[in-house]
């Protein structure tokens, strides 16, 4: 039995697909187990990591590897408390192996006090708890998800622009389901215990070139219009991101114009198979970024 944290999350719905289609037993944790959001054939978990991690003690009956998103332990000051109060309870259930998703923002070998930014720090703690557990463990350290760019869907359906600050940054975004490729290859053969993993898609590529291959998937011109950072902060505020982390965010963001991201190897090392491209992502994303029909008012101009 492998259990699921953040079964619900970009990742997470990719793990619990990939573990059901090879015919393992999956117990996906949510905080809302309304229907339709766990795949059918998983058994649903009802519990919260946060605020009652050992409230799930009784869902690590018999479970052999956990797949833990750190994302749960993000909100609500000290993330390593719950993140080791639910370990030692999976320890002493005896859970053989964690793999943790955590972030490419952690610095290596910074201790968590120490992280440069409040995002490293944040992923950081959950790591130690992790690595302190006592459990087998491996990390997963994505960069940027492809699915950030989900973001600019309604700026692309409104006008097909998308107004954001540093369009000629460099990064290397990941595909949601290489990640859970490789998170699903960890938790099912033996040799990754006490490894961190760093994870990148295949190429790196420019937010302008972004745009551009979400225009090409819908069928029309997308570009992106650049602003400045201030505008982009106070719009990062405005929507609820806390300050220190759109400052992080913009100031992560910003390292990619002068020093583009390095390509990791480890997806094709782990799984095999080359990274998915951005312009994949798109076309099977598109219809997220489709033009609204439109509206009588606008038929009748
Ligand atoms: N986006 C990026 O570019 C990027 C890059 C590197 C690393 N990361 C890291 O990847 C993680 C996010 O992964 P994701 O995108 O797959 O997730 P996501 O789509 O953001 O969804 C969050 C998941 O966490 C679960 N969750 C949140 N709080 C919880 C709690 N208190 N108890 C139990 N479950 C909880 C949610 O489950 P329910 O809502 O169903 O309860 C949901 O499944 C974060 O740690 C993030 O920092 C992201």
């Amino acid at each position: 039995m492998i259990l699921v944290t953040g079964a619900t999350g970009n990742v997470g719905r990719g793990v619990v697909d990939l573990l059901l289609a090879r015919g393992l037993k999956v117990r996906a944790v949510t905080r809302d187990p309304a229907p339709g959001r766990i795949p059918d054939g998983a058994e649903v978990v009802t519990g919260d990591l946060l605020t009652d991690p050992a409230g799930l003690d009784d869902a690590l009956d018999g479970v052999d590897a956990v797949f833990l998103n750190a994302a749960a332990f993000l909100h609500g000051g000290d993330g390593g408390t719950p993140a080791a109060t639910f370990l030692r309870l999976a320890r002493k259930r005896g859970v053989g192996r964690v793999v943790l998703l955590t972030s490419g923002t952690v610095q290596a070998d910074v201790p968590a006090d120490l992280q440069a930014n409040v995002i490293g720090r944040m992923h950081r703690v959950v790591e130690e708890a992790v690595e302190t557990s006592g459990l087998g463990w491996t990390l997963l350290r994505p960069g940027e998800f492809m699915a950030n760019s989900l973001d600019w869907a309604p700026q692309i359906r409104a006008a097909d622009v998308v107004r954001a600050p540093y369009g000629d940054a460099r990064w290397a975004p990941v595909h949601e389901r290489d990640i859970a490729d490789v998170a699903v290859h960890v938790l099912t053969t033996d040799g990754h215990l006490g490894t961190v993993y760093e994870l990148t898609g295949p190429e790196t590529l420019t937010y302008h070139e972004r745009a551009r291959l979400i225009g090409e998937a819908v069928g029309r011109p997308v570009r992106l219009a650049e602003i400045t950072p201030d505008r982009a902060r106070s719009a990062m505020i405005v929507a609820g991101v806390p300050a220190p982390v759109a400052d992080t965010l913009l100031a992560l963001t910003a390292t990619g114009v002068d020093r583009p991201e390095e390509v990791s190897p480890t997806v094709r090392e782990l799984t095999g198979a080359p990274g998915r491209t951005f312009a994949q992502w798109a076309r099977e994303n598109k219809a997220a970024f489709e033009s609204r029909p439109p509206r009588p008012r606008d038929e009748e101009r």
